[in-house]
């Protein structure tokens, strides 16, 4: 099953885990960010893209590896965006996540996906061409930013889709996140195109793409699931 739009009880329940795991200031920022990108804003989303390579990246301490069904209590607790039972439920053979463990912690989360994702920006489905995969939802815990988390992560993935017979990994962030630009680019990936959107009280419109594969953008979006 792909990532499907959320419903109401599904909400509800990844806004608990998110305020016991992250606190209110961060979670009443959140909230307050969302509502007023609601009601007007305009942004773009950046996708990029890298080949996938077997990779030999390391950093001691640290395993990365694919999550599973008993990883549930401790996602829920380390990084906050689901409940145990919303975390398994999202989990199937086309959307995996994998996880940076420390042996006490989680540290860095990232959602994979082949089938495709509900993106909360462009109130529609990212699916990436077959046999590719896409990357999305990648959160590195607040005290283990800046120690390259996400880039091993980002390799991590790259070498599990050379094991699994993806050719092509994508990955996609909004324009004005730097650190996110900066991790992305530090593990290879280049700028594919950018797709502006715009926000009027819920409604969103997509622009044009533009960049080096802009002609790539149309053949990523779904207002469907994707089966
Ligand atoms: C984006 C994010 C995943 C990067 O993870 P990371 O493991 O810190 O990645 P890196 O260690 O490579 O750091 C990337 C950049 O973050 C910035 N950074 C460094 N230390 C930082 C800190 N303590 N706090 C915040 N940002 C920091 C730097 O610009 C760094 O780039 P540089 O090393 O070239 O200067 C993380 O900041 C995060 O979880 N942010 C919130 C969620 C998000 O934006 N997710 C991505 C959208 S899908």
């Amino acid at each position: 099953m792909p990532d499907t739009s959320p419903s109401l009880a599904t909400t509800a329940s990844k806004a608990a885990t998110r305020l016991k795991s992250r606190g209110l200031r961060e979670v009443a920022a959140l909230a307050w960010q969302r509502a007023s990108d609601w009601v007007s804003s305009e942004d773009s989303l950046v996708f990029f893209v890298r080949d996938a390579t077997p990779t030999d990246q390391a950093i001691p301490g640290l395993t990365f590896r694919e999550a599973t069904p008993q990883d549930a209590f401790r996602y829920a607790r380390d990084i906050g965006t689901d409940s145990p039972s919303t975390f398994t439920g999202r989990l199937s053979p086309t959307t995996r996540c994998f996880v940076i463990d420390d042996g006490a912690l989680l540290l860095h989360a990232s959602w994979v996906t082949t089938a495709g994702a509900w993106t909360r920006e462009l109130r529609a489905y990212v699916v990436p061409p077959g046999g590719e995969a896409y990357i999305y939802e990648s959160f590195t815990r607040g005290e283990a930013r800046g120690r390259g988390i996400y880039p091993f992560a980002l390799h991590g993935v790259l070498a599990w889709g050379t094991a699994n017979a993806i050719r092509r990994v994508w990955v996609a962030v909004e324009e004005n996140n730097v650190p996110s630009h900066r991790a992305i680019t530090k593990a290879g990936f280049v700028e594919a195109f950018r797709l502006p959107f715009a926000r009027r009280f819920g409604r969103v419109e997509i622009g044009d793409a533009t960049g080096p594969r802009a002609s790539d953008a149309v053949r990523f979006l779904s207002r469907t699931p994707p089966r």
